[in-house]
């Protein structure tokens, strides 16, 4: 039987990935595609509806980017999300304009609640039941807008300032929002995903990651017969996932490499041992290799994080392929690829900030058949969900995420082993803290970093010249903006009070106040 799915177009918007994420949150599988899939494949793929993205561009400027008209004639059902809800009108004859006033921000919008897409949304304030109106905030971020629907549409929604905040062709399916419903500052827009994917486009809801994990199982069983599989660990969520599911599938014929550089918070790589390692909790083969000398030794002098990134990225490699030689040849390299890696960029792509080099890349040199994804196709949240399926433990499944080069990038400029020191101990107190205070529970990430800076300081009556410890923490759900968190005082004073005193080089503690942008979550 074929997977229901929903496709996603994607115009450039920042949300493509939050929009596909919220549809498999209501069960219902989605992929992200560059506005310019062709008909003939949209055809094969056969969604059981299509989300236009929102886009930075204007549907009448010269960046405009359109899609296929034909898209309209498949008889599959459409929603368009802020630019796509204009690219919609503009493409069939309606009209869209610049807007007297831009929204921004949360807006009230009045939906008409006799409608597939509104159905059921409660409202701010109260009208009479005969009115079939609700007031609901939402999120806006738009400077065009639809001045006139096309034919065949009605208005469904509006605002102060925007005379088509929604509208609809019925009888086409075609559906179109000016406002976001995927963010999280739609009050109501899950729901109104979730009427398009269910009443709309009539999807079941069979996207369910217990039977992913049964059926993942039993196509690596056959994918893999009784070949060999080799895989690098790295004791983050996604690599330990595809080790669990993969040793689940074939067990011993499984070879785990965990390369431990020495950049791993305090006492991880004992932790991941504990759990893969002989004695652990599951059956695979796992082999770790101890190569901090050596990463510390090739970074002896550098300062630059890229140049830090690139160092650390290729000797994993290299350690890697070093104990695969070892190994022998082996039939399949397994890998913790996720689908945001995957993804391609709807617009091209976008400068490089920073390269991200994941532990794990791709060795030259290891003799391999081919490469073996099993997390593939699932988001973040979808690889915790499935580590849970398969019983991993809960410490490890919500782990925070942890960058590849590790510590690497959270000690600015050269990295010295005393330097590691310092920062896994730092980290160790301030993590503890946190947890104990409870207040983790909303943050994205917070870790301990070391900036280059030394400073006079005095403890008890001699000058110290030392280290300062820059704590972070940040909310965040996509990594992609961030604020930073609001740790209580009495907390962060704590974490300072114990750093000093019990990190040897440190006598000054920073709390990093900095959101991304302008900021970076890491600070290298
Ligand atoms: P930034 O610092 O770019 O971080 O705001 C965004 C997210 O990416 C992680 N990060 C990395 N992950 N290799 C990785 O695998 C890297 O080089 C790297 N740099 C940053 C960071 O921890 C955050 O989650």
């Amino acid at each position: 039987m074929q997977q229901e799915m929903i496709l996603v177009l994607d115009f450039g918007g920042q949300y493509n990935q939050l929009i596909a994420r919220r549809v498999r949150e209501c069960h219902v599988y989605a992929e992200v595609h560059p506005h310019t899939l062709s008909v003939e494949r949209i055809r094969e793929i056969n969604p059981a509806g299509i989300i236009f993205t929102g886009g930075p561009n204007s549907v009448f400027g010269e960046q405009a980017v359109l899609c296929d008209p034909e898209i309209f004639t498949l008889g599959i059902p459409i929603l368009g999300i802020c630019y796509g809800a204009q690219l919609m009108a503009h493409m069939l004859g309606g009209w869209v304009a610049t807007a007297p006033v831009s929204e921004y921000g949360e807006t009230l919008v009045q939906v008409r609640t006799n409608t597939p897409l509104f159905r059921g949304i409660i409202s701010e304030r109260a009208f009479s039941a005969k009115d079939e109106m609700a007031d609901t905030i939402c999120w806006m971020s738009h400077t065009d807008y639809i001045a006139k629907v096309p034919d065949g549409f009605e208005i469904t929604a509006h605002t102060d300032h925007c005379p088509v905040a929604a509208m609809q062709d019925n009888s086409r399916k075609f559906y179109s929002v000016q406002f976001h419903p995927e963010v999280n500052h739609t009050r109501e827009g899950v729901k109104m995903l979730a009427h398009f994917v269910h009443d709309v486009c009539g999807c079941r809801g069979t996207w369910q990651m217990g039977s992913f994990v049964q059926s993942a199982i039993t196509d690596l069983r056959e994918k893999i017969g009784d070949g060999r599989v080799l895989c690098a660990l790295s004791g983050g969520v996604d690599s330990s996932v595809a080790a669990v599911l993969l040793s689940r599938a074939v067990g011993k014929q499984l070879t785990c490499v965990f390369v431990d550089h020495g950049l791993l918070r305090k006492d991880e790589g004992d932790q991941v041992e504990a759990v893969f390692g002989p004695g652990g909790n599951y059956e695979l083969n796992f082999i770790r290799v101890n190569a901090a000398e050596e990463f510390y030794e090739k970074l002896k002098g550098v300062e630059d994080p890229e140049q830090k990134r690139k160092i650390i990225g290729e000797l994993f490699i290299r350690v890697f392929e070093r104990e695969a030689k070892k190994i022998g040849a082996v039939d399949f390299l397994g890998q913790g690829t996720i689908y945001p890696d995957v993804i391609e960029s709807g617009l091209g792509k976008s400068a490089t900030i920073k390269s991200h080099h994941n532990v794990g890349g791709l060795p030259d040199h290891v003799d391999f058949r081919e490469i073996i994804e099993p997390l593939r196709l699932l988001f973040k949240d979808e690889v915790r969900q499935a580590g849970r399926e398969l019983g991993i433990p809960e410490s490890l499944v919500s782990r925070q995420p942890f960058p590849g080069p590790g510590l690497g990038v959270r000690i600015v400029g050269e990295v010295t082993p005393e330097k590691v020191r310092i920062v896994q101990e730092a980290d160790a107190i301030y993590r503890e803290e946190v947890e104990k205070a409870g207040c983790a529970a909303t943050m994205g990430q917070y870790f301990a970093a070391l900036s280059n800076m030394r400073s006079v300081g005095v403890m008890g009556d001699f000058r110290t010249y030392d280290y300062a410890v820059v704590l972070r923490a940040v909310n965040t759900s996509d990594f992609m903006t961030a604020d930073a968190s609001e740790i209580p005082f009495e907390v962060l004073q704590r974490c300072m009070t114990r750093i000093i005193n019990e990190v040897r080089g440190v006598n000054r503690v920073l709390y990093d106040l900095t959101s991304k942008p302008p900021g970076t979550i890491e600070l290298e």
